[in-house]
């Protein structure tokens, strides 16, 4: 396991559950999100990622005090929209709390880890990244997660650095319910993600945690580039072997 690993968006869902199972593990975790949970496992520090300036100002405060070795980029944002009602600057907001963010949160820790030769940095897609309906902006952001990370494994291949994807099918966290269980069509919404996920269920935020937590892992060393749907099988149709 990475000792010291900092994650985005860990004050809820997929972040919180992470956070908790490193920090089980024995890792120093430290989480940033907006709002402070009770009883957060690790250091906690607040910050709006969606602000650059603020965000850069914590960064290089934790890159000075911490010898950071894993970075979750787990923090993400979907608004639902259908093409011809895309709202441009909601689009600005998806691509950049989705994609700046993981970019600059990273590009903080990278020096240390080059340092170091040691560095593990995960990055969290979506199964909409295949293709769902109203999730343009969402869906563009989160293929360019797997491009970006892509990227990133074969520049940092021989520096002992490794960057991976997980990426969660419906998953039952906040942003899920906010964003496709509320409302008048819940029900009808529940039905139809259920009917395309093999497994008939909605994911656990622990069970996404597990394989981050094995990305984290400093047995995973020769595993750089991949993307792992943690999905109940419901990637398996839509996407090429
Ligand atoms: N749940 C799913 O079904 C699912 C499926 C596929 C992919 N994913 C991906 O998995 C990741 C985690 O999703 P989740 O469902 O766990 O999300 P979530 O429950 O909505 O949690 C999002 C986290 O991000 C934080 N956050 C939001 N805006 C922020 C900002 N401007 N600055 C700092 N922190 C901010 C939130 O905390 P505060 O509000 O306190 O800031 C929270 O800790 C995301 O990348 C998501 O796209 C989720």
């Amino acid at each position: 396991m990475a000792e010291t690993v900092v994650i985005t968006g860990a004050s809820k869902g997929i972040g919180l559950a992470t956070a908790e199972r490193l920090a089980a593990q024995g890792a120093q975790v430290i989480g940033l999100a907006r709002s402070e949970p009770r009883g957060f496992p690790g250091v906690f520090v607040p910050v709006d990622l969606g602000d650059e300036g603020a965000s850069a100002a914590v960064l290089a405060d934790l890159a000075g005090r911490h010898a950071v070795e894993g970075v979750v980029n787990n923090l993400g944002l979907n608004i639902l929209e259908p093409l011809g009602n895309i709202d441009l600057d909601h689009f600005r907001r998806v691509v950049d709390l989705n994609l700046r963010t993981t970019i600059q949160v990273t590009q903080a820790f990278l020096p240390g880890m080059r340092a170091r030769r040691y560095g593990r940095i995960v990055n969290l897609s979506s199964r909409g990244a295949l293709g769902r309906e109203k999730r343009s902006s969402y869906g563009a952001a989160k293929a360019g997660i797997i491009g970006m990370t892509r990227t990133w494994a074969l520049e940092l291949a021989t520096q002992g650095i490794t960057a991976n994807v997980v990426s969660p099918g419906p998953t039952a966290t906040e942003m899920f319910v906010r964003n496709n269980l509320t409302g008048e069509a819940a029900e009808k919404n529940r039905q139809r993600f259920l009917a395309d996920v093999p497994m008939g269920r909605f994911g656990e935020p622990e069970e996404i945690a597990h394989a981050i937590a094995f990305f984290l892992s400093r047995e995973a060393s020769f595993v750089t580039g991949q993307v792992l749907h943690v999905c109940g099988g419901s990637s398996v149709g839509p996407a090429p072997l």
